[in-house]
């Protein structure tokens, strides 16, 4: 008989960003994978399966399989699983072995684009929100970049060669950027600058990209 899987969205990173929701199921599964950090974040886990992204799809598919023979197994992503996150890859895996839909359960965190938008002031329902995650091509963001919204991104890269690609494609030089990294960690930085400057800035890769 087939148990249970629930994709618990864990929020930005820290502690305070976590729902009680989420707590509860994890305590309450019976294995939890996910990214060691992700994990570390939970007092009360019974058998963790800890991933680094290389192992990532090997570990989703050993999940699925531990629900297949019973078991309730929470897999957990970074701040929305539904944002670039790792719902659609256990949708796919839980297809392939004809685990049942309804036995999967999204639990929704909050996402690093929304923390972003909250930090800066931004009524993000009238912005171009936009994941560049894991893509190499990043045209997507040229046919919406002046359309007089903000945009709110997801690099796929280094954000200075996001910026350098922007300028590459005629956007102005002086273009308001804001880059919020690490947000929620106790060394978050917001930066403010322009679309110049930020092409010649380094940040980590756990950043968002504002483009006024
Ligand atoms: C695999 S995606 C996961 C996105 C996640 N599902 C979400 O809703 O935030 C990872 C990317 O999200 C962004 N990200 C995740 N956590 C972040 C944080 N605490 N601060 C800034 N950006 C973050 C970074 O761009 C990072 O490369």
């Amino acid at each position: 008989m087939s148990g249970k899987i629930f994709i618990i969205g864990i929020g930005p990173g820290s502690k305070e960003y976590l729902t009680v929701h989420a707590m509860e199921c994890v305590k309450n599964c019976d294995y939890t994978v996910g990214s060691i950090r992700a994990i570390e974040l939970f007092s009360d886990v019974q058998n963790k399966i800890p991933f680094n992204v290389k192992e990532l799809v090997d570990k989703l598919k050993e999940g699925v399989e531990l629900a297949i023979d019973g078991n309730k197994v929470a897999i957990l992503s970074t701040g929305d699983p539904g944002f670039s996150g790792v719902l659609n890859t256990v949708l796919r895996i839980s297809d392939e072995t004809n685990f049942p839909k309804e036995n999967i359960e999204v639990i929704p965190g909050i996402s690093s684009l929304q923390l972003a938008a909250a930090r800066c002031h931004i009524q993000w329902d009238n912005a171009n929100v936009m994941t560049f995650h894991g893509r190499e091509n990043i045209d997507d963001i040229l046919p919406v970049i002046n359309n007089g919204k903000i945009t709110i991104a997801l690099p796929s890269r280094k954000v200075k060669d996001m910026a350098q690609f922007l300028l590459d494609n005629g956007v102005d030089e002086s273009r308001k950027v804001v880059v919020c990294e690490r947000l929620s960690y106790p060394d978050e930085k917001i930066v403010e600058s322009t679309l110049k400057d930020i092409a010649n800035s380094e940040f980590t890769y756990m950043c968002i990209m504002i483009i006024y």
